[in-house]
């Protein structure tokens, strides 16, 4: 089949927060630019972010206070440059995606409204019901629309050209028939998300696969503190199905099988507005201990019954929504059952405070940039707070976007050179998948993928849990090579889909685990139960990772851009 070359000035991966608001800045400022994702862009990952966006926006809040609870509860790994930009532009990314039409929830004097989020010293994050993802996606969406973006739904891009420094193109097919192409541009931008959908409970879309990771990864590209993955406390028992934070933010109270409101053991002055990872450790020991609730004592229960119907049909809807249809609980009446779900990655692809994909940690990757969850800038560090990574996806989509736009302007990039032998790995790839008739099937593989990583690298961690799960990747990706899939043909074909995305998942998956077997210390997310305390003499640093053809990932460090927020003890 003969391969198809397109060409843009700017192609963007990933039709989210990030990739959408980038692709309207270039638009409007006189670019050509394609978005490819392979989902509608309507059923972006962004849209599934419930409780809010932050910014210092009342009068008794302050943008320092915000960048305060951000170093801290990032357990001071995030890069406080990028975090002051960020906390800075936040109160004006609000008022321009309001500007734009997005309905946010209002007081009665007509100001947003704004509600409380774990580890934040302030309400800060602005909502709109429990939908704020959805109406920020419609929002940026509509207005993209509205400048005429060239979307091409349902492609899958699987690879990009790389070659002396320059990425110049990315590689895809139409999910719809097979058909390859190429896009070439001067400027790539991935917003292809996160990948917490290697655990078996997870709050992620089934899309979330990492691609963009393991195709960056592929090219011996680093990918910067993978291990960190963040467990987001509130998941519905048993699926992980997101319940936002914003249930605690409105005064939901945590309680073990005792009775008892287990968080004042753990963090009795913020108590369940403590931050994700604190409040996640407490619910999984708690459950690990005996003291779950539920026919498997695999949960515990979140009250909310207090706060009333007005309040929760007003503000939390959808959740309860949630929770009648997939577990039978109506929280209007008896507390809920949860549990930690695997829900954001605060590790990715790294990028400088422009957007740069990081080459290493001097140098650039010219023509190649990232935004949104699949970046690490780093503003979360080891654990991001809630309602922060809508605000990144927003401010740093936008921010990439004219970075972009003015590096076009200023003639920083060659034509892109490209010819149809540059899909080759694709196209491998994607015969391999068909073609190989070995006997190992896709779903069972990802099915001891996911379970073995949430037992062996979740929210509690040992170098003996992490060395078995090692072990278990290797046999993993031995028996990948002996896969056979049903589906031969050209239309939607999602079972050589879920064959290519598997692959990514095992990827990256290896750099999680022999990120986290190489940091012996524990910070934000990332808990050692044989290392228990934070370690700054030997571990303030990014872990900067590489793959090589085989698979196997080596480990470097990279200093953190520390600022006026010295490290100090983290206790809420
Ligand atoms: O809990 C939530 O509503 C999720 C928000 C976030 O991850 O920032």
């Amino acid at each position: 089949m003969s391969v198809q070359i397109h060409n843009y000035d700017v192609v963007i991966v990933g039709a989210g927060l990030a990739g959408l608001a980038a692709a309207r800045e270039l638009q409007r400022a006189g670019k050509r630019v394609a978005v490819l994702t392979k989902l509608h862009p309507l059923r972006s990952h962004s849209g599934a972010a419930q409780g809010g966006v932050n910014a210092a926006l009342a009068e008794d809040d302050d943008i320092e206070l915000h960048m305060f609870d951000t170093v801290k509860g990032s357990d001071y790994l995030a890069d406080q440059d990028a975090v002051e930009l960020m906390c800075n532009k936040a109160p004006e990314t609000i008022r321009w995606i309001a500007n734009m039409g997005a309905a946010f929830s209002r007081k009665a004097d007509g100001t947003i409204a704004q509600r409380p989020f774990g580890g934040q010293s302030k309400p800060r994050a602005c909502y709109a019901k429990d939908r704020t993802g959805l109406t920020l996606l419609q929002t940026i969406y509509e207005q993209c629309e509205r400048e005429n973006v060239t979307f091409f739904d349902e492609w899958y891009v699987a690879d990009i050209v790389y070659r002396d420094g320059v990425v110049s193109g990315a590689v895809a097919y139409n999910i719809r028939n097979l058909e390859p192409a190429i896009f070439a541009a001067k400027a790539v931008m991935f917003a292809t998300g996160g990948y917490a959908r290697s655990f078996k409970i997870s709050s992620n879309a089934h899309a979330n696969t990492g691609d963009g990771l393991s195709i960056v990864a592929r090219h011996g590209l680093p990918l910067e503190d993978m291990e960190f993955v963040q467990f987001h406390p509130t998941g519905l028992a048993g699926s992980g199905i997101l319940i936002s934070e914003a249930a605690r933010g409105e005064g939901g109270r945590l309680y073990n099988s005792k009775g008892e409101r287990f968080m004042e053991k753990y963090a009795p002055e913020k108590m369940e507005l403590a931050p994700r990872d604190v409040v996640s450790r407490a619910i999984t020991k708690e459950i690990l201990e005996g003291r779950g609730v539920g026919p498997n004592k695999d949960a515990v229960a979140i009250d909310l019954t207090h706060l009333g119907e007005e309040i929760i049909m007003e503000r939390l809807p959808e959740l309860r929504d949630l929770a009648i249809t997939f577990l039978g609980q109506d929280m209007i009446k008896e507390p809920i059952h949860i549990a930690a779900t695997a829900h954001y990655s605060m590790g990715g692809i790294p990028v400088d405070i422009d957007g740069h994909v990081r080459k290493n940690p001097d140098e650039i990757v010219r023509g190649f940039y990232a935004a949104g969850e699949c970046a690490c800038v780093s503003v979360h560090g080891a654990n991001r707070l809630g309602a922060n990574s809508l605000l990144e996806a927003l401010f740093f989509g936008r921010h990439v976007g004219k970075h972009i736009a003015e590096d076009l302007d200023n003639n920083l990039f060659e034509e892109p050179k490209v010819s149809e032998a540059d899909a080759q790995t694709m196209l491998d790839e994607i015969a391999f998948c068909l073609n190989n008739n070995g006997d190992e099937r896709v779903p069972e593989l990802r099915k001891e993928l996911q379970e073995s990583m949430t037992a062996n690298a979740g929210v509690f961690r040992t170098e003996e849990t992490m060395l078995k799960q090692r072990e278990i990747l290797k046999d993993l990706r031995a028996r990948y090579k002996k896969i056979r899939i049903d589906d031969k043909s050209k239309t939607f074909n999602t079972d050589l889909q879920e064959a290519i995305e598997f692959g990514h998942m095992l990827d990256y998956s290896t750099f999680i685990v022999e990120g986290a077997i190489a940091r012996k210390e524990s910070r934000g997310a990332h808990y050692r139960e044989d290392y228990p305390t934070r370690d700054d003499k030997n571990f303030l640093k990014h872990t900067f990772a590489t793959m090589d053809k085989e698979g196997n990932v080596s480990i470097g460090y990279a200093d953190v851009t520390l600022g006026k927020f010295e490290p100090q003890e983290r206790k809420y």
